[in-house]
């Protein structure tokens, strides 16, 4: 399968599910799927709480996707124009020099359960650690299925927050490490908090406090990295690509130097990864807290990736907590979710992993690169023009007509873009 679709984006939705169903062998009756009605009012409700309706988002595929030598389409929801075609060209930019290579640590998230009121912390540590491999092979048989996956717990750890006379008074956390396999692992993670918690107070002679998994999975990461050459850099307004390359090493410096720059720079790597992430079904919040607080683990913000200027080519690097999952949690009811990940050929939680970093890095590379070149409003612009030619009443073929004109005499305003409809309007025959 290749994920290069040329004209995609000209054609309407009807033909592009026409071309995605040919590309994936998908038949064009199941991208029914992607039809908002698919999630039924009872699947609705039954995955919150007072459910009045149901909410929908454009879903789109991000095209010329090469991740490990893969061609992937990669699934994603999102609000904001612009961050597809973003993601569609820094993947194409890429593609030209092998496009994505990826590493991703095992599959391992973090559950705490807090420990207090202890009096002696060193005796307390000293008693739970005597105990550490019983207390594992224990743990262990309390999530047996997940065992047999090939999972489970795989290490336990004590750290001290507090001790006494500190105000705290004697406190610990007792930190499960747990190989989750193809689940995000929430509610195993939780499940087994919850059910060592008593085992471990007796041990600390201790009270039980908050038994729950830690969204800072610093030991689930993904890496993912792409070189790009001079010739991909270039465009109408900078045709040399060495000078692109340099700015966008500097537009990465500049983020490595300053939080104002890194919060916003990260948050464009954060429009592709979300954008995969909600079209999958995941838990976008945890995976949103657990970058920021790794972006923060020296002490200061940081990019979570960065560009360098090898002399010759630019190289990006992105590392970040990737706690996503292939099964459970919203796939087991949502189509749509179940869909995307069928879409881009999906099958286990580390290769969602690396598609929703790979969708980061580009979307950061192309924000970079528009920013260092022509700036950023002009793309938006024309995306924006044609939102605004659709609301002015465009349709088929006149919303590129509408929106090229509002793009060009610089007022994309629902106003100009009435009028511009109304003079492409035959006028009324007399009668
Ligand atoms: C807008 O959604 C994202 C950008 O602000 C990212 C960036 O500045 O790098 C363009």
């Amino acid at each position: 399968m290749s994920s290069r679709i040329p004209g995609f984006y000209k054609l309407s939705v009807a033909e592009r599910r026409q071309r995605i169903s040919h590309a994936t062998g998908i038949p064009l009756d199941a991208l029914s799927a992607l039809d908002a009605v698919a999630l039924s009012q009872e699947a609705a409700d039954g995955m919150i709480e007072n459910v009045i309706g149901e909410y929908a988002l454009p879903f789109a595929v991000a095209l010329n996707f090469v991740i490990d030598g893969h061609a992937r389409l990669v699934p994603m929801a999102v609000e904001e124009a612009s961050v597809v075609a973003a993601a569609s060209n820094a993947a194409k930019m890429a593609s030209g020099t092998g496009g994505f290579t990826t590493e991703a640590t095992a599959p391992i998230m973090v559950g705490q359960v807090q420990l207090l009121d202890i009096a002696n912390v060193d005796a307390a540590r000293d008693a739970i650690l005597a105990q550490k491999a019983d207390l594992l092979a224990w743990a262990r048989t309390i999530v047996p299925r997940l065992v047999e996956r090939g999972g489970g717990p795989v290490d336990l750890t004590v750290r001290e927050l507090s001790r006494p006379p500190m105000p705290d008074g004697g406190m610990l956390v007792v930190h499960w490490h747990i190989d989750c396999r193809d689940a995000m692992g929430a509610n195993l993670v939780n499940t087994l908090c919850e059910r060592t918690a008593d085992r471990l107070a007796g041990l600390a002679k201790a009270t039980v406090g908050l038994r729950i998994l830690s969204n800072y999975s610093d030991e689930r990461t993904v890496t993912v990295r792409c070189r790009i050459a001079d010739a991909a850099l270039a465009n109408d307004d900078v045709p040399d690509g060495a000078v692109v390359r340099r700015a966008v090493a500097s537009a990465s410096r500049f983020a490595e130097l300053d939080p104002y720059r890194a919060t916003t720079h990260n948050k464009g790597i954060m429009n592709g990864i979300d954008a995969v992430l909600l079209a999958t079904g995941q838990d976008w919040r945890a995976v949103e807290a657990g970058a920021h607080a790794f972006a923060s683990r020296s002490g200061a913000y940081r990019p979570l990736a960065v560009w360098r200027d090898t002399g010759t080519e630019l190289h990006g690097e992105l590392t970040m907590p990737m706690a996503v999952g292939a099964v459970g949690g919203a796939l087991l009811v949502h189509p749509g979710a179940r869909m995307a990940l069928s879409l881009s050929g999906l099958t286990t939680a580390t290769e969602l992993a690396t598609v929703a970093a790979a969708a980061g890095l580009a979307t950061n590379l192309a924000a970079l690169r528009a920013l260092a070149t022509e700036g950023i409003q002009r793309g938006h612009m024309s995306l924006h023009a044609r939102a605004v030619a659709r609301a002015a009443g465009a349709t088929g073929a006149m919303v590129e007509t509408i929106a090229s004109a509002l793009a060009a005499s610089g007022e994309v305003k629902l106003e100009r873009a009435r009028l511009l409809m109304s003079d492409l309007k035959p006028p009324m025959e007399p009668t």
